[in-house]
């Protein structure tokens, strides 16, 4: 059995990707199975946890015992976080969110020609860097998939984003895979969890933020 380090904590975990509409039948999207995401709501559940899942458009059952709020664009992801804020005290946010969304979304089916098509992109909404700058912001944790210089580009979106820790990990390895692996940064530097299944990198991540927001209790 799991020690119930998060009883009485309430957790909010986004997921999975977001799509950005460019007519009915087309979008843009990053690839994510969201099974990251899940393995730590559920292994955060498991723990004690209050957890609530906003999850983009994935193939995976609702984790037993979270309340799982559906999503498909960015917007629609940051308004599900900010109504969902309220008491929250601790943000994990694991969706591979899509930085840019078409200007207009065509209301019919873009027809095809041989002609080239261009499509205006506008930027997305940063809906952790949005959490992470309220004054009553919970315990903001995020991710970085990076595809080189890892560890650099990772914590300089910590320190951009204003976050306490940030987990990395290489794109390629951890896309659509069971197995991954995590770099953990935070002020005190960073804490490699070796490649194993997500369920293990989840628990390794949780037992982080648990003696961290001891540490910050304790201060
Ligand atoms: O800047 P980048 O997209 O690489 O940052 C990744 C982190 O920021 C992840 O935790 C991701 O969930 C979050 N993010 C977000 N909203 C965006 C883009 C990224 O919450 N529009």
């Amino acid at each position: 059995t799991q020690p119930k380090l998060f009883a009485g904590k309430r957790m909010l975990i986004t997921a999975g990707p977001t799509h950005e509409a460019i007519d009915p039948v087309r979008s843009i999207t990053n690839h994510s199975s969201g099974k990251m995401g899940y393995s730590i709501a559920q292994t955060a559940i498991a723990m004690g946890a209050d957890v609530t899942l906003v999850s983009g458009p994935v193939s995976l059952a609702h984790p037993t015992g979270a309340r799982t709020i559906q999503v498909t664009s960015a917007a629609e992801m940051l308004a599900a976080v900010e109504d969902n804020l309220n008491g929250q005290d601790i943000f994990i946010s694991v969706a591979a969110v899509a930085d840019y969304r078409p200007a207009q979304a065509s209301q019919h089916k873009i027809k095809k020609s041989t002609a080239s098509l261009t499509i205006t992109l506008e930027a997305n909404p940063d809906i952790l860097a949005t959490v992470a700058a309220r004054t009553d912001a919970p315990f903001c944790v995020g991710f970085a998939a990076e595809s080189e210089n890892l560890l650099q580009y990772a914590e300089e979106k910590r320190r951009r984003k204003h976050l306490p820790l940030i987990a990395a990990n290489i794109a390629s390895e951890a896309l659509g895979q069971d197995d991954s692996s995590l770099v953990l940064l935070d002020d005190a530097g960073s804490h490699p969890l070796p490649q194993g299944p997500k369920l293990t990198l989840a628990r390794g991540l949780l037992l982080h933020i648990a003696r961290m927001l001891d540490q910050q209790q304790a201060a």
